[in-house]
């Protein structure tokens, strides 16, 4: 079957040296199994181990555990890293954390702990790399946002302001970093199909309702993510800094309309 990152030429990211976090499933697994399919090497980073260490032998890439939420944790991944491949060239921030939850019933310890995972979590990750990524001259931190903060998003107070904030590091690190010859970069997925955050954010019937509301017509891949993600690291993008770029299939865009189709 074809894939969207078919178009890539096999080694197009040979010498690169990626650490992915929350790259043992979903959204970030694509991430990190296409950046090692053409040719970087690759350090997935999550709390679950077990499923870590499957992941790294699918794709090929290896494995530490390690939650975002602790900054030593993510030394020590970053050490692995440097020990293994001798540099750090890319961080994709992808570690996230999310349910349905409405405000008024959603406890502070609820909120905080989506923004630990997603914001505090994308900024321990980011300092960890720092140094490496400053040396490599050539670094890319990519951040995994979203979309829901671009509208207010019934029952995600928490995940909308988590990853509002997730874009604001883009754009600061793109300003103070640049200077070291690190862009910071950003993906925002719209649904995305055969993932977690859609079991969780669309359950049930929802799942079916929720593509009417896609200009496209349908969800997107997680290739279709992966695919952003190698374009953002690959010489194309070499002058795309401070952006979030959105892969959506329209659907942040588009409002229901009552004439027409
Ligand atoms: C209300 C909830 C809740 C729920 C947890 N909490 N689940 N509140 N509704 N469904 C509250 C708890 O009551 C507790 O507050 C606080 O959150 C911490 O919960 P813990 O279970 O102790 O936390 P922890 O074990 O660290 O788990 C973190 C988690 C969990 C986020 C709550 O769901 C998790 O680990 N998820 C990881 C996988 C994941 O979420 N993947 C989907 C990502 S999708 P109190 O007050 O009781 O102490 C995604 C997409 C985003 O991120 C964008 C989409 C478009």
């Amino acid at each position: 079957m074809s894939s969207p990152l078919d178009v890539f030429r096999d080694d197009l990211l040979a010498g690169h040296v990626a650490l992915v976090t929350g790259g043992g499933t979903g959204i970030c697994r694509g991430i990190a199994a296409a950046y090692a399919r053409l040719g970087a090497k690759v350090c997935i980073v999550s709390r679950k181990l077990d499923v870590l260490e499957q992941t790294a032998k699918e794709i090929g890439a290896i494995a530490v555990a390690a939650d975002v939420r602790k900054p030593d944790d993510l030394v020590v991944a970053v050490k692995t890293v440097l020990d293994r491949f001798g540099k750090l060239t890319t961080l994709v921030n992808g570690a996230a954390g999310n349910f349905l939850a409405p405000a008024a019933a959603l406890s502070p310890n609820g909120f905080k702990t989506v923004i630990d995972i997603d914001l505090l979590g994308t900024f321990n990750a980011t300092k960890a790399c720092a140094e490496a990524l400053m040396a490599s001259k050539d670094g890319l931190v990519l951040n995994i946002s979203a979309t829901l903060h671009y509208h207010g998003t019934p029952l995600q107070i928490h995940a909308s302001a988590a990853k509002a904030g997730v874009d604001a590091v883009t754009k600061n690190l793109a300003v103070e970093w640049g200077r070291f010859g690190i862009r910071a970069c950003g993906i925002a997925p719209g649904p995305i199909g055969d993932t977690e955050g859609m079991k969780r954010l669309a359950p049930g019937d929802a799942t079916e309702k929720a593509k009417q509301f896609i200009p496209a017509g349908r969800f997107g891949t997680i290739d279709e993510i992966a695919a952003a993600a190698v374009y953002l690291r690959s010489p194309a993008a070499a002058y795309i800094t401070g952006h979030v770029l959105v892969v959506d299939g329209g659907h942040c865009i588009a409002t229901p309309s009552v004439v027409g189709t």
